[in-house]
């Protein structure tokens, strides 16, 4: 086989490969860091490159799934195009991790530390080791009580005794000594807490002798390259038997984490302790290296639902030798250990009214209750759209992301993350769009783009100039080719309407069979609580505009940024969280919607864009 030479722009990478590879594959050689939202099946039409040189003429399948005039400009899907000669290929930019957008803000809900694992320094006169039948009897003459000793300590106890002075230290869970270290270590303890989302991996590292936090990181769930959703993920394991590789992703994701988080805070991964994991039932199920093919077929039941103890060795994770880690129970296989998280962070369990808690993720999760009883669903229809993956224009919110949008003085203004040309549009924008065009009268309520002439009372001729045709229907110029970062324009088109539609409905709908099956009214919700990146980044006005809230609860809406790894922190500083975390589990009720009776019944009726509290007999 021929050996070709491909060069990727901007970043001057150049790699040899066969003859006939895919640019996916070229991609993934070089180590670039590129999406393949859809894993790479042609589906998403996102994987956008631009061939500078090495072209060959569209096959069909290229013909027919990309826009004539991007054809001509070079522009190919990596996924569906191959490479026969030496090739430059534009790959627009690489993404860091720096772009990466992470809601950082969660709660510092004040809890009283109740360690799972405790330090204890003992005095040492090593001119009596002889006196003692051996090293272990020495050890624990020291101690008040007998403790058992694990492996890792008994291997390293002689090299400690000969290297310490006059003391050592036990990180010991009061039954058995899990380390020992030379010297005096106790003020050495720290903990990370880590939320394994679909597309974000976040830690908060702690320090858990003042409970302090040191630092969050966050970084792109490197999972994101078998695609965006867990399904996409989920195939590739059954279609590649690539579980192990999935796995491992995941592990060497929290690995870096903990390296990037230790070394900013100039402080040793050996001083980690423990960890307290959470994250959906796919993740949990991924990261211990379970296959979560079950969980994505009927009856979608997970192999394990309680919480669980490792030792962090056993995972492969870079922390102390003695170091635990706690996952969070979850509570069925769409009910995960982050709603649980989420539950522990806004109080649900405890409220006396009843609260609304809304994760809008790649799910949407939508949980109601309060500590009578906590009612939880999970709508998978919400996330694709509000993610990006089915919009035109959709990306997830990083580096050149539209994800604010003000319509003003008859022009629109946009906030665009990384403040750098735009991309394409993320959820929060979409939302901010379609709602700035519903007030101006562009979009009617049934979701319909009208044609300039069509619009009553609209003075703004600026605005009715971005009505376009595509395709023989309306969209919306959002930002025309020569002011975006890839020199493509971005539109909102009549389908991305209709997918929001879908969505938002959906999620509306998904709230309505809740708030029914509580027989409560929204009215009478103490409060609606949006947790996730991307309801930290949501208009509350805008939502309530496209009917994804309650308008009359608007007053009533709070941002808890990520609720679910500050769910994880409370479990990582004391063990009484941990039980609660249990109990949580025991208590909550799923409703599936998928199988509701009602719910296609009355998702239809929350398609409109009008206020759906106003419709009758509801
Ligand atoms: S079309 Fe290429 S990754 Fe989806």
């Amino acid at each position: 086989m021929t050996n070709i030479s491909v060069t990727f722009k901007p970043l001057g990478k150049r790699i040899m490969v066969n003859s006939g590879t895919s640019i996916k594959d070229a991609i993934e050689k070089a180590g670039i860091s590129f999406e393949f939202p859809c894993g790479g099946k042609g589906k998403c039409k996102k994987c956008f490159v631009q061939i500078l040189e090495g072209i060959e003429p569209p096959t069909l399948l290229e013909k027919t799934n990309i826009e004539e005039g991007l054809i001509e400009e070079g522009f190919r899907l990596a996924c569906l195009t191959k490479i026969y000669k030496d090739s430059v290929i534009d790959v627009m930019e690489e993404e860091s991790e720096s772009d990466h957008k992470f809601f950082y803000r969660g709660s510092s809900r004040e809890v009283e530390l109740d360690p799972h694992l405790y330090k204890s320094c003992i005095n040492i006169d090593k001119s009596k080791l002889k006196d003692y039948p051996s090293h272990y009897e020495f050890l624990i003459s020291g101690l008040k009580e007998r403790l058992e000793v694990n492996l890792t300590s008994l291997r390293r106890l002689e090299q400690v005794l000969q290297e310490a002075d006059d003391k050592i230290t036990l990180l010991t869970d009061g039954k058995e000594i899990l380390n020992i270290e030379k010297g005096d270590t106790r003020g050495k303890m720290l903990g990370m807490a880590v939320d394994i989302g679909t597309t974000t991996l976040a830690g908060y590292l702690i320090d858990l002798v003042s409970g302090q936090e040191l630092e969050v990181v966050s970084m792109l769930n490197p999972q994101t390259k078998y695609g965006c959703d867990i399904i996409s993920r989920v195939t590739h394991v059954e279609e590649e038997n690539s579980l192990e590789k999935l796995h491992k992703m995941i592990i060497d994701g929290i690995n870096n984490l903990i390296d990037k988080a230790v070394e900013n805070s100039g402080v040793s991964s050996e001083d980690v302790c423990i960890l307290s994991i959470t994250g959906n039932t796919f993740m949990h199920h991924f990261f211990l290296g379970i296959n979560p093919s079950g969980l994505a077929h009927y009856p979608n039941t997970p192999v394990i639902d309680k919480g669980l103890k490792f030792k962090g060795k056993e995972l492969g994770l870079k922390i102390n030798p003695g170091g635990i880690v706690f996952l969070i129970p979850v509570a069925c296989g769409f009910i995960g250990a982050d709603a649980i998280s989420v539950i522990m962070d806004t109080e649900l369990d405890r409220a006396d009214k009843i609260k609304l808690v809304l994760d809008i993720g790649t799910n949407g999760e939508i949980i109601l209750g309060s500590r009578e009883k906590v009612l939880a669903a999970c709508s998978a229809a919400a996330g694709p759209a509000f993610e990006g993956p089915q919009i035109s224009c959709g990306m997830r919110a990083v580096k050149g992301a539209i994800e604010g949008v003000k319509f003003k003085d008859g022009d629109i203004e946009l906030s665009v993350v990384g403040n750098v040309k735009p991309k394409g549009v993320c959820g929060s924008g979409l939302i901010d769009i379609v709602a700035g065009l519903l007030n101006k009268g562009i979009v009617n309520p049934s979701g319909r783009i009208l044609s300039a002439e069509e619009i009553d009372n609209l003075t703004e001729d600026s605005l009715k100039q971005r009505i376009k045709k595509i395709k023989k229907t309306n969209a919306f110029l959002v930002v025309d080719k020569d002011s975006t970062s890839h020199g493509k324009p971005i539109y909102i088109t009549q389908k991305d309407i209709r997918e929001l539609q879908l969505a938002k409905a959906a999620l509306y709908t998904g709230i309505h069979i809740l708030l029914d099956n509580y027989k409560i009214k929204s009215e009478n919700l103490e409060g609606i609580y949006l947790a996730g990146t991307f309801g930290g980044y949501l208009n509350p006005e805008s939502a309530c505009t496209i009917g994804l809230l309650p308008p009359d609860l608007i007053d009533k809406i709070n941002v808890v940024g990520n609720a679910a790894g500050s769910g994880a922190k409370l479990v990582l500083l004391s063990r009484k969280e941990l039980k609660r975390a249990e109990s949580i589990s025991n208590i909550i009720e799923y409703v599936d919607l998928s199988s509701h009776s009602q719910f296609n019944s009355l998702l239809p009726r929350f398609l409109e864009f009008s206020d759906p509290t106003s419709r009758k007999n509801d």
